[in-house]
């Protein structure tokens, strides 16, 4: 199929592409194919002007004085209210704080606080780290359990002491989407909460996590919702579980009341409870204003284009590049996969640092996986197209064998 696919067809495609359009929305760096958008996003065009607002006005004349009249103190829950849209639930049940891994400590420990007769937090192996590391971290603070299961044990691992089921909803790694609703009303049938992480999903997958019934989830501003380098993550709570919920994280400004300086602390209403410290205002702002780039945008057509970005790629590596070597690590079923595909070779780190020099940017997860990601707001058929061309290049002309791509970078 993909033989048959010429650049003039690529270019075509796009040409006649009803979404194309939304790339200028973003600053794409000319003579860069960047395939990273998993990772972080490409810089919408709308941040710019705005944090030379927030830098130059904001904080330069406004000063104290924009707390109240910039709306930065009420910035968590209106950029809340932009990712809810996304994720498909109420505005008020997001909250922006923190990072993902600090939220899924908070969350975890709500769960676990919900659930005090039961001692279990169930997760899959292979998952990112960090989720696994901060639950075992909350384990061991709460006198509970961090269990891991292979991903296709995991609804029959579940059981009467299993508190909370934590899961990544699409892998980092190789881009397989888990069934929500499946393990959702799996856990919630045998009385456990869930704690869903959104991190390659949001931005990218319509997702309805309200209809899903899910519990909890949080997720990164970095990746698809392109929030920029370190942007702060959120918190999902569904509504049914705020009058309860509890967490150890208790900050003066999840307090009831921050401005009464109270010598105890009495948790908020609502989402407002998970605030802990003050959030950092300017990421905050680049996230808010990065979110418009999905004004307008219909969920599950921007996530039909991903699917056809990641079959086009997929048709591509069956034609030239599996003979390279590399396997296919992520799932066949466009519609069991994310943004990004995943391909699997002994010498994937060199082959990538060969790729990144000639300006096509994917990256390198530990221990044999090429990463691509196909970031359905800005990336180009006629890029899968070159792409692929290049990473041909690169392994017909062995042009990955030199010690310069193979000694490892701190952030591969
Ligand atoms: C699934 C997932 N969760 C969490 C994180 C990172 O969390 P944090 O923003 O706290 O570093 C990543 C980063 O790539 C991720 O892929």
């Amino acid at each position: 199929m993909a033989d048959q696919v010429t650049r003039a067809a690529c270019l075509a495609r796009d040409a006649a592409d009803p979404l194309a359009h939304l790339r200028d929305r973003f600053e794409v760096p000319d003579g860069v194919i960047y395939l990273d958008g998993n990772s972080l996003g490409c810089l919408p065009k709308s941040v710019p002007a705005r944090m030379r607002e927030a830098v130059e006005n904001e904080w330069g004349r406004g000063l104290i004085r924009s707390w109240n009249d910039a709306g930065w103190y009420t910035a968590s829950q209106r950029v809340g209210a932009k990712i809810a849209k996304l994720i498909g639930v109420d505005a008020n049940e997001v909250i922006v704080t923190d990072s993902t891994s600090v939220d899924l400590f908070k969350v975890l420990s709500a769960a676990l606080r919900l659930r005090p007769n039961r001692k279990t937090i169930l997760g899959i192996r292979g998952d990112f780290p960090t989720d696994a590391y901060i639950a075992s971290g909350v384990a061991a603070a709460t006198g509970n359990r961090f269990a891991r299961v292979d991903a296709s044990d995991l609804i029959g691992a579940i059981d009467d002491d299993t508190a909370v089921v934590m899961l990544t909803h699409t892998n980092y790694k190789t881009g397989l989407v888990y069934d929500m609703p499946a393990i959702t009303a799996a856990a919630q049938a045998r009385g456990a909460l869930t704690v869903w992480d959104l991190s390659h999903s949001a931005g990218i997958l319509p997702l309805e996590l309200g209809k899903v019934n899910a519990d909890f989830a949080v997720g990164c501003g970095y990746k698809y919702l392109n929030g920029g380098p370190g942007a702060p993550a959120y918190i999902y709570a569904a509504k049914h579980h705020h009058a309860a919920l509890d967490h150890p994280l208790t900050g003066w400004l999840g307090h009831a009341d921050p401005f009464a300086f109270a010598d105890d602390y009495v948790h908020a209403k609502g989402m407002d409870k998970l605030l802990t410290g003050t959030p950092p205002i300017l990421s905050l702002t680049a996230l808010d204003a990065a979110l418009d780039a999905f004004d307008g945008v219909d969920l599950p057509a921007l996530y039909e284009r991903a699917q056809s970005l990641t079959s086009f790629f997929v048709a591509l590596a069956d034609e030239r590049l599996v003979r390279h070597g590399f396997a296919i690590a992520s799932p066949r079923d466009a519609k069991r996969r994310g943004g990004v595909v995943s391909l699997a070779h002994d010498e994937g780190y060199a082959i990538m640092q060969a790729v990144i020099a000639r300006n096509v940017i994917g990256d390198f997860r530990a221990p044999n996986i090429a990463r691509f990601g196909f970031s359905p707001l800005y990336t180009r058929f006629v890029e899968v197209f070159d792409a692929a061309a290049v990473i041909d290049d690169v392994m017909t002309t062995r042009a990955w064998d030199t010690p310069a791509f193979k000694a490892r970078k701190a952030v591969t």
